[in-house]
């Protein structure tokens, strides 16, 4: 790539800096404020804007710009620019609809209309988020903390920002803001695998946006979707001010391809179509931001209970009776296998809604799920969005009768995918999303699925670059760093519905199937879906979730694997996972054992390989079975916690799978780990990664943790630091964190198993004396989740330690469901008890609960430094509230 060349260009006494790229001459010179307006409501203000210069550098300048800066909530602030004559392209309500907007709030400072000063802002009461807008020559705006006066986001251009300057064109729109780069860590923007999740600073490298079926073996190359969102965690000012921790985030809601440019102290979008639609969340914390932003993209979709099973694939299963062997072998080696999946083979010449009717036979095919099903397993296949060309192909044939595949120049555009010539639906049209519907349904008809799995939906074409016509959508002036936009792709020229160009909307086409596949699983099954995409965009989580597609056996992959999964759940998506052993080429016994140990506890665990690759089912080696098995012991006795985080994540956004800053966000250390992750608050899952090591350099923030395997392991450390674990081949680090309270079931080789099992509290004593948690219970696939039917509880836990009395109470919404299930908890260990802060003289206690009070007799266990006390034989019901209480003195 060409360096950027910086020129300094001067028309009578403005002067600006703009950016020559690739040898062109300048892009842009910005624009001036002309007039301003402060809505009635208070809310927000608009500004007209003035191009000051032209340039022709990627096609001629928008002259008249229109800002609009809102508080759409106290804590979400919409700064949208756009052309003020012409409409262009934005992505509908319809297609992505945005969370509710308070008119309510008030505003703090307002302006007198069309007097421009030299500083213009814009708040409202309890906001912490100013808006300015400096009537500079170029115009910028900032965006401010209001409680620490930290600047979150500056547009304002300056000579050592040469790139700041707002350019806006039909087909190039570029945007800059200055960072603190010593304060500031960003994560998100993707998809992209990378070998860090913080964002490593490199200006002349363009984080792409541009959804392509690249696979994700490939680092920092453009993936199969489309995020651009990014979360900025500030580290303390000098000054004291900002607390470090202090976390915004920042949307570009825009679907056109783009490039993205971060330099440490200044970040740059160009992008190559739509409108400028930017989005602030106030936070202050991470999790905040996640509140906010899944409050305007929508919640993550809850999972069913039985998806937080494990899950086997492959490309390749030959036929019916190698499924049947793969179900066999997990059973007899004793490892849980809860879904077994298929791949295109299943299918007849790789056409959509068929079966292969010789190695995959409808009878046999139904047998196997009907077994799958009396096992208390689920079967999951694979759909391609590309339906084949062929007339004696009922699907097509009702394809092109409603007349819904998309089109370029006048007819159905043809592309290639694995059945040779397909033709795409197009989802946006409404016939083409009652035609999908209609075949998912047909299709179940036939096959009793229990989920749907959406590949190549970017949408993947095998036609590597399409004739180009000539038209600048096809080859737009400012190209992105993929390729070619129409490599492997539906040319850009191509036409939706409302003659909505491929251009517009490539971003969305995985996103729109989800979406469509969504409700047609919703009126099929009435069930809550589970839908795993591949493509995914902004709001994606609200209807699947996803893997990160092709990577390799590699130690590499294995360790990105928890960058892209962190980043899928900043995205929204936190039903995630990668293809445990790797898909592509093949693994070797150590990998996979060490891959399984952590895909263990990915949020979504499914092994997955490709065809030409080695098998890798997890029986295949004995070291493998045997540490599967440990793994996903632990796995699904935690798989109380993994429902309630999905239920967590449903209501608040909140991650399954979290980066370590989530819960010590005021720790520093943890803002640069890539190597380790929290499930929830605070249970820590800390891998071996690299081949030959039986140990692992774990980073543990302060505090109490304690070893999930083995809870009589500890680590103790009074402020954060790194602390070197034996991690034995058949090993992984697990540690829960003092303050939390896990409720946990036993182990079983099914998910409905497990749930028929007691539960048991492990209530982790903390230094500041109070430890909670809780549980959601419900039957695990209602499409009402926690709805106003009341068919779920919630409990709550709360434990204290004070003068020598311990407690453990509990308080239930809606206990009617559990109790009917009649689940109890049969055991409470209070794990981390300080040795000098209790006596162990008196070991009784009793509980209360609606039957009144009852003697209880408790263990004591002590080890050098902590006490554990364990309370057996209860037999309380999980739904009715109950206090437990021990006096030790
Ligand atoms: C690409 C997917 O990413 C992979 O998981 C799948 O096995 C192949 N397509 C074949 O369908």
């Amino acid at each position: 790539m060409t360096v950027p060349l910086f020129l300094c260009i001067c028309f009578g006494l403005i002067c600006s800096y703009v950016v020559a790229d690739d040898g062109n001459s300048a892009a842009g010179f910005g624009y001036t404020i002309s007039t301003l307006n402060n809505a009635s409501s208070g809310q927000s203000l608009t500004a007209n804007l003035n191009l000051i210069n032209s340039s022709s550098v990627y096609g001629n300048d928008i002259k008249n710009l229109n800002l609009t800066a809102s508080f759409e909530t106290k804590d979400r602030l919409r700064i949208r620019i756009t052309d003020s004559n012409n409409k262009r392209w934005e992505i509908p309500e319809e297609v992505l609809p945005r969370g509710p907007s308070d008119s309510s709030n008030k505003t703090k400072q307002g302006f007198n209309n069309n007097l421009i000063q030299q500083e213009h802002s814009l708040t409202i009461e309890n906001s912490d988020l100013i808006f300015t807008l400096h009537n500079t020559t170029p115009f910028g705006f900032t965006v401010t903390r209001k409680s620490s006066n930290d600047v979150l986001f500056n547009s304002s251009s300056n000579s050592s920002n040469p790139a700041s300057v707002l350019v806006f064109k039909d087909q190039y729109l570029q945007l800059s803001s200055q960072l603190p780069k010593d304060r500031s860590s960003l994560y998100g923007l993707g998809e992209h695998t990378k070998s860090s999740f913080k964002l490593q600073p490199d200006y002349q490298k363009a984080l792409t946006l541009w959804n392509a079926d690249i696979g994700s073996l490939n680092v920092d190359q453009n993936l199969y979707g489309s995020h651009p969102f990014y979360m900025d965690v500030r580290s303390g000012s000098k000054d004291g001010k900002v607390k470090s921790g202090t976390t915004h985030g920042v949307l570009l809601l825009n679907s056109n391809g783009m490039d993205i440019f971060y330099g440490g102290d200044i970040i740059t979008y160009k992008v190559i179509g739509g409108v400028i639609d930017l989005y602030f969340f106030a936070g202050s914390t991470p999790e905040l931001v996640l509140e906010q932003y899944t409050e305007l993209i929508g919640r993550p979709a809850p999972m069913p209970y039985w998806s937080f099973g494990f899950h086997q694939s492959r490309y390749g299963y030959k036929n019916v009776s190698d499924l049947e062997g793969v179900v066999s072998n997990y059973s007899k080696t004793g490892i849980p296998l809860e879904v077994l999946w298929t791949d295109i083979d299943y299918m007849d010449a790789y056409k959509d809604f068929t079966l292969d009717p010789v190695n995959f036979p409808q009878d046999k095919m139904k047998k196997l799920v009907d077994n799958l099903h009396n096992n208390s397993q689920k079967y999951v296949p694979i759909l391609d969005p590309g339906i084949a060309i062929n007339e004696t192909y009922g699907t097509y044939e009702r394809g092109l009768k409603a007349d819904i595949y998309i089109k370029r120049n006048g007819t159905n555009y043809k592309g290639k995918v694995w059945p040779g010539d397909v033709y795409f639906p197009d989802f946006l049209n409404p016939n083409g999303q009652a035609f999908w519907g209609d075949e998912i349904k047909l299709f179940r008809d036939q096959l009793a699925f229990d989920g749907i799995w959406l590949d190549m939906n970017e949408a993947s074409n095998f036609i590597t670059s399409g004739p180009l016509q000539n038209s600048s959508l096809d080859d737009p002036p400012y190209k992105i760093k993929n390729s070619q936009i129409n490599n492997n792709a539906i040319p850009a020229t191509s036409l939706h519905y409302g003659n909505v160009t491929e251009y517009n909307v490539h971003n969305l086409y995985g996103f729109l199937q989800t979406k469509v596949t969504h409700k047609a699983l919703t009126n099929i099954t009435g069930k809550r879906p589970f839908i795993l995409s591949r493509s995914t965009f902004v709001s994606s989580g609200k209807y699947a979730a996803h893997w990160t597609g092709d990577n390799a056996a590699s130690w590499n992959d294995l360790a990105y694997s928890i960058p892209s999964i962190l980043n899928s759940g900043i995205f929204g998506i936190p039903m995630v996972g990668a293809d445990i052993c790797g898909f592509l080429r093949d693994t070797n016994e150590e990998l996979c054992r060490r891959w399984i140990q952590l895909g263990a506890f990915y949020p979504f665990s499914r092994d997955h390989s490709d065809k030409n690759s080695r098998r890798q089912e997890l029986y295949l080696w004995d070291s493998v079975a045997a540490s599967a098995k440990k793994v996903l012991a632990l796995r699904y006795r935690l798989l109380p916690y993994f429902y309630t985080l999905n239920y967590e994540a449903h209501v608040k956004g909140t991650p399954i799978a979290r980066p370590l800053f989530f819960s010590f966000p005021e720790d520093v250390a943890t803002y640069g780990i890539n190597s380790q992750f929290l499930l929830g608050k605070g249970v820590l899952v800390s891998p071996v990664l690299k081949s030959g090591e039986t140990k692992v350099e774990a980073y543990f923030p302060a505090g109490n943790w304690f070893e999930l395997f083995n809870l009589s392991k500890s680590v103790t450390v009074k402020s954060g630091k790194k602390v070197t674990l034996d991690a034995p081949s058949d090993h992984i680090n697990v540690h829960v964190g003092e303050g939390n309270i896990l409720a946990l079931q036993g182990e079983a080789k099914t998910t409905e198993a497990a749930r028929k099992t007691a539960f048991e509290l492990l209530v982790v004593a903390s230094s500041n004396g109070t430890s909670s948690g809780q549980v959601f219970l419900d039957d695990g696939e209602t499409l009402d989740f926690a709805g106003g039917n009341e068919d779920w509880t919630l409990v709550k836990f709360n434990a204290t330690l004070v003068n020598n009395s311990i407690s453990v109470a509990s308080n239930v919404t809606n206990g009617k469901y559990s109790l009917n299930q009649k689940w109890t908890i049969n055991k409470v260990t209070i794990l981390g008890i300080p040795k000098g802060k209790i006596s162990t003289n008196k070991k009784n206690g009793t509980l209360t609960n609606s039957k009144g009070k009852s003697d209880v007799k408790a263990q004591f266990n002590s080890s050098s430094e902590f006490v554990t006390v364990e309370v057996t034989e209860l037999s309380q019901l999980i739904g009715e509230e109950f206090k437990l209480e021990i006096e030790t003195k």
